[in-house]
């Protein structure tokens, strides 16, 4: 049986994905903070698929936290196949109304936590000739968005750039890149969510559904649903200057700070 390490796994994306990767048989490896949520995911996991669930408590804006990851995906005893690095968050506000430590905040846990996991992962999957790596990014990557956006864009790009320097390695890499889902990210992020028309939402775990076929398919990018490919087709032929305005607006009104 395989392992899959799987971070922000108490609650939205991150969730589903240890609901679907349970069903599948694989054994888990819970990441996030909140230490309660981690084991009630792992118990009731456990209990229902006979899976393994272990719970690792870390917190990846710190280097402590990104260190104790790093040190679980290089652990040659107990090898992980696959690695999920989902966990991410918006910040409450647009560029300058958050504070520049916030923002330094989004990258670690965006970009330098992303980028340290997939190593540690990466060199230990390279050794064995197999393993798999999904980066959970946004359509926000192919769109100004503020720094969200920015933060996005480097997950897609680093991804698709290991994933090529990795080619025939036997381990496939993957740049997940959803619209907007159904999870508690709106609300942690104070957005308003209501703002956001009915037809863009997506279903978390329809999402994870599209993930775990396309990198079945060996795809390095997965933009699920229909309605977000022929979105982000279009916003290629669209003025750049008019896909700002609606992109930087759309479901970025954000309640009193
Ligand atoms: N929802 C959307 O519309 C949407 C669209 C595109 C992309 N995404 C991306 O999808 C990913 C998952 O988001 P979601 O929508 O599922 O949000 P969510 O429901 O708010 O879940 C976020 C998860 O990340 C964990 N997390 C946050 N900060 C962390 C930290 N410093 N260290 C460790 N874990 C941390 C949270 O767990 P704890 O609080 O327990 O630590 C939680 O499990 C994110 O990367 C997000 O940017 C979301």
């Amino acid at each position: 049986m395989t392992t899959a390490l799987i971070t922000g796994a108490t609650a939205g994306l991150g969730a589903a994905f240890a609901r679907r990767l349970a069903r599948d048989g694989h054994h888990l490896v819970l990441v996030a903070r909140n230490e309660e949520r981690l084991w009630e995911e792992a118990t009731r996991l456990h209990d229902r698929h006979g899976v393994e669930a272990s719970v690792l408590v870390a917190d990846l804006a710190t280097d402590e936290g990104i260190s104790a990851v790093e040190e679980r995906l290089g652990d040659g005893d107990h090898p992980v196949d696959l690695l999920i690095n989902n966990a991410g968050f918006g910040n409450k506000g647009k560029f300058l109304q958050v504070p520049v430590e916030d923002e330094l905040t989004m990258l670690k846990v965006h970009c330098e936590a992303v980028l340290r996991l997939t190593s540690a992962a990466v060199a230990s999957m390279r050794e064995r000739g197999r393993g798999g790596v999904v980066n959970v990014a946004s359509v926000a990557a192919f769109v100004p968005r503020g720094t969200y956006g920015a933060s996005k864009a480097w997950v897609v790009q680093f991804t698709q750039g290991a994933a090529k320097d990795l080619a025939g390695s036997g381990v496939r890499l993957m740049a997940l890149c959803p619209g907007f889902v159904r999870t508690e990210f709106h609300q942690r992020a104070g957005m308003d969510a209501e703002s956001v028309p009915g037809w863009m939402w997506l279903d978390a775990d329809a999402v994870v559904g599209a993930a775990v076929k396309d990198l079945a398919r060996g795809k390095t990018l997965s933009i699920p649903d229909a309605r977000y490919k022929a979105l982000m087709g279009a916003s290629r032929l669209l003025p750049r200057e008019l896909l700002a305005r609606a992109s930087t607006k759309t479901g970025r009104r954000y309640g009193p700070r």
